[in-house]
């Protein structure tokens, strides 16, 4: 079945009189389990399992071309940070880890506090440099061989392309095991399991809910071994979701293809639109940074490895830098400024107001989440709020 259909017709009741056409969600936090004829229920406990997860994991585990679905469903969690956290746990005891410079900054937090605990050694690198990255796979006289690789494509908020074919087979022939976030892309754009990658994990509540009311997270992987480490992490460490959160995460997935059709086409003319305006000084425009536009370093890459489009967010980074940036930030009457993307709603942050952001991340770089609004609106109101900026009328040189 196409993506598309799965996502409308998949974790529905079967066809018969009087059938529901959802799922009910189930508000209980334990199971009758007693019956002294069956090796042991399925199901014990709430913390281990709830009958309204089923329809998102196995859905999940469809869209990212999981093996064996059945066997090693998706598992969603009460986070995208839960969901990491449990990944990055994969890593051993005294373990190397390397990131990327500009992964999601919540995950660089949490290596950080890992490595400042004994737990693992990190390492940053830039995953956009093939070449640097296989060299420190392989690092000559490092203390230890990299027991994990997280790759984020495209990066957040950086939106640099990792070629995920090349690093995940250059990470296994050092042993290492390859995580992939692949909230920015989603699975209707890249499914990295089918490039090799081990485990990956989403933000559902970015682009999967899509409607910026839901908080939840998700791992998948068709590795038994590591689905059931993941498995017991999750039930261990407690971060479970809410039956109406995963509920809403199914309601959000049914219309994820159309939105994403759209955010994508808007967030493509926007960029072509932004590069524009910067080329020929109408506005104060450093530099446009948008996967899908030529000029992007990896363009030819990201053309290759992403099957449908390059994703719903662009960056501007804004001339006159922070000062500047929180000025259009200001000015933008329908586009929201506040954190998180992937909402039906378009949102515009500049990013560096946050500390743990690195300083490689411009200060005057907003990062734009498109949403499903017309284009002209959207273009009509970032314009205005760029031009005030610049004091009205033609721009000085
Ligand atoms: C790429 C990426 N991964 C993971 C996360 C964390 O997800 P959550 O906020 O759902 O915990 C985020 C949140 O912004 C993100 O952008």
């Amino acid at each position: 079945m196409h993506p598309e259909t799965l996502l409308v017709s998949a974790a529905r009741p079967a066809h018969e009189p009087d059938a529901p056409v959802n799922e009910p969600v189930h508000f209980s936090s334990t199971f009758v389990g007693w019956d002294p004829d069956t090796a042991g229920p399925r199901r014990i406990y709430g913390r281990m399992s709830n009958p309204t997860w089923d329809g998102p994991e196995r859905l999940l585990a469809e869209l990212e071309s999981v093996e064996d679905p059945e066997a090693t469903p998706g598992l969603i969690f009460g986070s995208g940070m839960a969901a990491l956290a449990a990944a990055l746990h994969l890593a051993p005891a005294g373990g190397r880890v390397l990131l990327p410079q500009h992964a999601y900054q919540g995950l660089g937090s949490l290596a950080h506090q890992m490595q400042a605990e004994g737990r693992i050694s990190v390492e940053t690198v830039d995953i956009a440099d093939t070449a640097a990255v296989v060299q420190a796979l392989h690092a000559p006289g490092a203390q230890a061989e990299v027991a994990l690789l997280w790759l984020e494509s495209p990066t957040n908020p950086m939106l640099e392309i990792a070629d995920l074919p090349a690093l995940i087979e250059a990470a296994h022939a050092a042993g290492a095991i390859v995580v992939v976030d692949n909230t920015f892309a989603t699975p209707l754009v890249q499914r990295p399991l089918t490039l090799g990658a081990d485990v990956v994990v989403h933000s559902v509540t970015k682009y999967l809910a899509g409607h910026s009311d839901v908080v939840l997270g998700a791992a998948l992987t068709s590795d038994p071994g590591l689905h059931a480490r993941l498995l017991a992490h999750r039930s261990l460490h407690g971060g479970i979701a809410g039956p109406m959160e995963s509920f809403l995460a199914l309601r959000g997935m049914r219309t994820l293809a159309l939105r994403i059709e759209r955010s994508q086409a808007t967030a493509a003319e926007l960029a072509r639109r932004a590069e524009t305006a910067a080329q020929d000084r109408s506005l104060p425009v450093a530099q446009v940074r948008y996967p899908g536009l030529s000029s992007h370093p990896q363009h030819e890459l990201a053309a290759r490895q992403m099957e449908r489009g390059f994703g719903s967010v662009l960056t501007l980074e804004v001339e006159g830098g922070a000062e500047a940036a929180d000025r259009v930030i200001q000015g933008l009457r329908l586009w929201v400024p506040a954190t998180s993307l992937g909402g039906v709603e378009s949102l515009a942050e500049r990013r560096r107001r946050f500390a743990a952001e690195p300083s490689t991340v411009p200060s005057g770089l907003i990062r734009l989440s498109v949403g499903i609004e017309h284009v002209e609106d959207l273009w009509a109101d970032l314009e205005q709020a760029l031009r005030a900026v610049m004091g009205g009328g033609e721009r000085d040189r």
